[in-house]
């Protein structure tokens, strides 16, 4: 069994995930990815620039968020 995809919460920043992934637009036209790249950041604060890719305003303007997942019950 392959391992599942990942999309990463970084704390206080954007969700990151392998540039393997394809994002579309609600038309489903896809976004380019630089080539070379191996993670996408997805911005989740609302201040990038450049949506929906992560522009790191996140960090100007005091975006806080750190969820962690529950662990799982043994
Ligand atoms: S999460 Fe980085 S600019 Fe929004």
């Amino acid at each position: 069994m392959s391992q599942p995809f990942t999309i990463r919460c970084r704390d206080n920043g954007p969700l990151v995930m392998p540039a393997t992934v394809q994002v579309v637009d609600a038309d489903g036209n896809p976004f380019p990815i630089p080539p070379g790249k191996e993670v996408v950041a997805l911005c989740r604060c609302g201040a990038t620039k450049n949506r929906p890719f992560c522009d790191g305003s996140h960090k100007a303007m005091g975006f806080t968020a750190c969820e962690k997942a529950t662990p799982p019950v043994a």
